[in-house]
């Protein structure tokens, strides 16, 4: 499975945070808030993935991230130029994804709970499409889905008035090979976007859509507006402290996976320098295991 991390758009709740800066490059805590959502990509097993940004922003993504080697992954980039909706990633990833089935997770999404790998790496092997439902107070704000009881998906909409449930789709979705000739068969909605829901709604019709239920354990946070991204920044440190853990650390994840070997997690510490998050790295190859989280 390919991944994509769709990293663009303008950020406008966060102005003038992101007037300058992307807001997937903005800290959250220690880190970039892009870490998270590759971070999650790579939990789930994935290590061809495809960062999609703004033209203006695409260089500094690149001076981060590079070509993902020193992570045994490969990251390439491409450029949207213009916020013309979610579901563009799969006509500007159409190569990319070629005959494969993919991920999309948005980048300014942080997924975090234990086991959260292993479960989504089950999801991978899959015919159609495979979405997540989380209760929120405020369904109105996202995409929202309606499922009967026996978890069977009834519908999908996008930010309704009068929300069908309190179910809110969060960024993070599976979608077999034929998610780039549906998104391409996909009008542009009122609001002038290529919206995500209606490439999962043709999924719906051909009743090859799964909707699964993030776990009680899971937490996850969508980092659009000010307050949610310190309230995100607040929890990480949190969490972080407490358990002596790093959520998002890329480093860590690849030299779990095993696609890094211990030397090259210390030259990916001694490229940071001295500081906690190096300091961090290091006390990792005193612990032998290579276990995934
Ligand atoms: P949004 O938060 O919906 O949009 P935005 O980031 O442009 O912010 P705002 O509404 O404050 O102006 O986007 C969710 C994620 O998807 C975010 O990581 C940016 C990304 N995105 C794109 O890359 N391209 C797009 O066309 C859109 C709409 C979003």
């Amino acid at each position: 499975m390919k991944g994509i991390i769709l990293a663009g758009g303008t950020g406008s709740r966060l102005w003038p945070l992101t007037k300058r800066t992307s807001k997937q490059l903005l800290p959250v805590y220690d880190k970039p808030l892009i870490y998270y959502p590759l971070s999650t990509l790579m939990l789930a097993g994935i290590r061809e993935i495809l960062i999609i940004t703004t033209p203006q922003d695409s260089d500094d993504f690149k001076s981060l991230l590079g070509d993902g080697k020193s992570l045994g992954i490969s990251i390439k980039y491409a450029v949207q130029p213009k916020p013309e909706g979610l579901a563009q990633a799969f006509i500007i990833g159409e190569d990319f994804i070629g005959n494969n089935p993919v991920a999309l997770i948005l980048g300014d999404n942080i997924f975090y709970g234990s086991g959260l790998g292993r479960r989504l790496s089950e999801v991978i092997n899959l015919d159609g499409a495979t979405i997540f439902g989380v209760k929120v107070e405020d369904p109105n704000r996202y995409g929202v889905v309606e499922t009967s009881e026996s978890g069977k998906v009834i519908s999908i909409e996008e930010k309704p008035s009068n929300p069908k449930s309190n179910k809110a789709v969060p960024g993070l979705y599976f979608f077999d090979e034929t998610v780039s000739s549906r998104a391409k068969l996909v009008k542009k909605s009122s609001r002038g976007e290529l919206e995500i829901t209606s490439v999962i709604e043709t999924y719906l019709i051909d009743d090859k859509l799964k909707c699964l239920n993030l776990e009680v354990n899971t937490v996850w946070m969508d980092c659009g507006t000010v307050d949610s991204l310190i309230d995100a920044a607040n929890f990480i440190k949190s969490v972080e402290h407490k358990i002596h853990f790093k959520i998002g650390c890329i480093e860590e994840v690849a030299f779990r996976q095993g696609w890094i070997d211990r030397i090259q997690l210390k030259n990916l510490a001694d490229s940071l320098g001295n500081n906690e998050y190096a300091i961090y790295l290091i006390s990792l190859l005193e612990n032998n295991s290579t276990h995934v989280r």
